[in-house]
């Protein structure tokens, strides 16, 4: 059984010399070696027990260490680990293609003892700072969770005792007392909707990912007919080009579909008739769809602010809104292996554009 405070290194090489040589100098560190002599073993291993940092040869019989590595980072419970390739292979190809496989580090032989022990520690060091930031991240999340959770009972008892005055004393108020509690009442669903949406957002990004067939056109225009019933008379011009089928998780594409379509919407309120247009291209790697506006956009100086809780660029007395639904969209796309981004120009319209791996519609 390991220690939690010992440090597991798995030194993956098929030559005995190369072996001897790092667990001399690595065991003088107060680390603990286990060693494999092919991928094979390596694997076995593996299932025992997680090691906290790989050493790598590349050149080994049966799989070598670049296949090897590739396997590792394919594999979800394996690609966190880190991989500093231990070579003799000095040659600037295998370099490249070494990082172009995830593998962290690469160390040529010969080395110097303190040069292996240096890069093996900058990469622990490494993983434990990206694991105290996914911790405090996690518990951030759950702790906005609970705040907006436990909000919401109070606000839906402040909203049923002002509707509650508003219908029984009707009559009995003075204007004035009548303006002060609709003024209530409008403030109190303002602070659900938020409150709403960051649940929506916490949702997003915990909620497990289940992955299903998705027909995105039939997504975005039964989203678009659900949001243009709430303002009827809106003339607008409803462009949906042919969209992919695609494998995601469907309830998190309906949620990506209502923020982008709900922007879209909104900020072209003002414009008679609204254009909004929605299309999909394919690159080699990605599907790429987009949604076209022509309202009110914004300056592009601050775009990058555009993704983050709360920010927004419009007066909340111009558009109505909490500044979380982009944020949302992009923690659904990320979590998928996609992302998000947003163009726009004052008074001239907003592009929203998202991508998905192509595997998304490789995998139906
Ligand atoms: N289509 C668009 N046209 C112009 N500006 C946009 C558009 N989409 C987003 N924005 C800008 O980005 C900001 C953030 O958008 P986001 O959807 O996160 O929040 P919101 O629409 O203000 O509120 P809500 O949380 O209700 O969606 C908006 O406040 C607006 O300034
Ligand atoms: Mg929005």
């Amino acid at each position: 059984m390991s220690i939690p405070y010992e440090k597991q290194i798995l030194i993956i090489d098929d030559s005995p010399e190369s072996i001897e040589l790092a667990s001399c100098i690595l065991k003088r560190s107060d680390f603990t070696i286990r060693v494999a002599k092919s991928a094979q073993s390596a694997l076995k291993l593996l299932q025992f027990q997680i090691p906290h940092i790989i050493l790598l040869d590349v050149t080994m019989p049966e799989m070598n260490g670049f296949d090897f590595c590739q396997l590792l980072k394919n594999n979800v419970e394996y690609k966190k680990i880190p991989v500093v390739f231990l070579t003799a292979s000095d040659d600037e190809e295998s370099i490249k293609k070494a990082f172009a496989i995830g593998a962290q580090d690469y160390v040529t032989k010969p080395f110097k003892p303190a040069e292996l022990i240096a890069r093996v520690n900058t990469q622990l060091k490494l993983m434990q700072r990206t694991e105290d930031l996914e911790n405090a991240y996690k518990s951030l999340d759950s702790f906005s969770y609970s705040v907006a959770h436990d909000l919401k009972s109070p606000l839906l008892s402040i909203k049923r005792l002002i509707d509650f005055l508003l219908q029984d004393c009707n009559g009995k108020f003075s204007s004035d007392e009548k303006t002060l509690a609709e003024n209530i009442q409008e403030k109190t669903r303002e602070v659900t909707a938020i409150i709403d949406h960051l649940l929506e957002y916490s949702h997003a990004g915990s909620k497990e990912i289940s992955i299903n067939k998705i027909d995105t056109n039939k997504i975005f225009f039964e989203t678009y007919n659900e949001l243009h019933t709430l303002e009827p008379s809106r003339k607008i011009c409803f462009h949906l080009e042919k969209l992919p089928s695609i494998a995601a998780d469907p309830i998190l594409f309906k949620l990506l579909c209502q923020n982008i379509l709900s922007n879209a919407l909104k900020y072209t309120r003002k414009k008679d008739p609204a254009i909004i247009r929605v299309t999909c291209r394919q690159t080699e790697k990605y599907l790429v769809f987009s949604v076209t506006d022509n309202g009110a956009g914004f300056d592009m100086r601050y775009v990058k602010k555009l993704f983050h809780v709360f920010e927004r660029l419009h007066s909340a007395r111009e558009f109505e809104g909490s500044g979380v639904g982009l944020a949302i969209c992009q923690r659904i796309l990320q979590r998928q292996g996609g992302t998000a981004w947003i163009t726009g120009k004052p008074d001239k319209g907003a592009s929203f554009f998202f991508s998905l791996p192509c595997k998304a519609a490789d995998e139906l």
